[in-house]
């Protein structure tokens, strides 16, 4: 089990003279919203992943979310992303993006949240999570919603700001219908979906496409 101490804000009388103050304030607060959206993660996923699972989570980022997994349901969790931020002990993989580093049928659950709309080819990432399914087993992805005009520019908003700070452009956001007709193409049929809402009033409208392997 990994434990990091976070980072804490200053006494808000300095900001008033230190720049290492701001700064001090700047971390404590990115490590807040952090957590927030790992727990939040976990809360909304939970439900969907039975305890001891097999588990990969694509596009895991920081791999915080799976070392949740791990450490309160006792999941076998395994992280994989075309890039490295892991900051945990899980097994982690960079990869193409393309082909996944796991056996057919290998996997309880396939977690794929918020990244199809990073992908440069989200359909190969579909039918790789397919593959990699137990034929019991499901995929479970999570994306922003850009089906009405409103969710359209919260969505687009955030992920301008985000680029801002990460760099991390997008691909392609999609409505639903235009999702369920990527998971048949990928051989993944919907069997539920389920509303996450949005963290603030500014945020995306978040939803979780539960899917079986058809
Ligand atoms: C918005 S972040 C989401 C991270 C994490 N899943 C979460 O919910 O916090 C998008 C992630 O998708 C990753 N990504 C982009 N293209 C990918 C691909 N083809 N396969 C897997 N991950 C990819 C990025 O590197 C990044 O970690």
């Amino acid at each position: 089990m990994t434990t990091a101490l976070a980072p804490t804000a200053p006494p808000r009388w300095q900001l008033l003279y230190s720049p290492r103050a701001w700064r001090r304030w700047f971390a404590a607060k990115s490590a807040r919203i952090r957590d927030a959206h790992s727990e939040r993660a976990y809360d909304q996923l939970a439900p969907f992943v039975p305890a001891g699972a097999r588990v990969v989570d694509v596009g895991a980022w920081d791999g915080r979310l799976g070392r949740l997994l791990r450490d309160r349901r006792g999941c076998d969790v395994t992280l994989v992303d075309v890039v490295d931020h892991n900051v945990t002990d899980l097994p982690f993989q960079v990869y193409d993006g393309r082909n996944l580093p796991l056996a057919d049928a290998d996997r309880d659950r396939v977690i794929v949240m918020y990244v199809l709309h990073h992908a440069a080819d989200d359909l190969a990432v579909l039918r790789e999570a397919r593959r990699v399914c137990r034929a019991d087993g499901r995929v479970l992805v999570a994306e922003d919603r850009v089906d009405t005009v409103g969710e359209k520019v919260r969505t687009i908003g955030f992920h301008a700001w985000l680029a801002t700070f990460t760099f991390m452009g997008w691909t392609r956001f999609r409505k639903e219908h235009a999702w369920r007709a990527r998971f048949a193409a990928a051989g993944l049929r919907v069997e539920e979906v389920v509303p996450l809402g949005a963290v603030g009033a500014l945020w995306p409208r978040n939803v979780l496409y539960v899917l079986a392997p058809a």
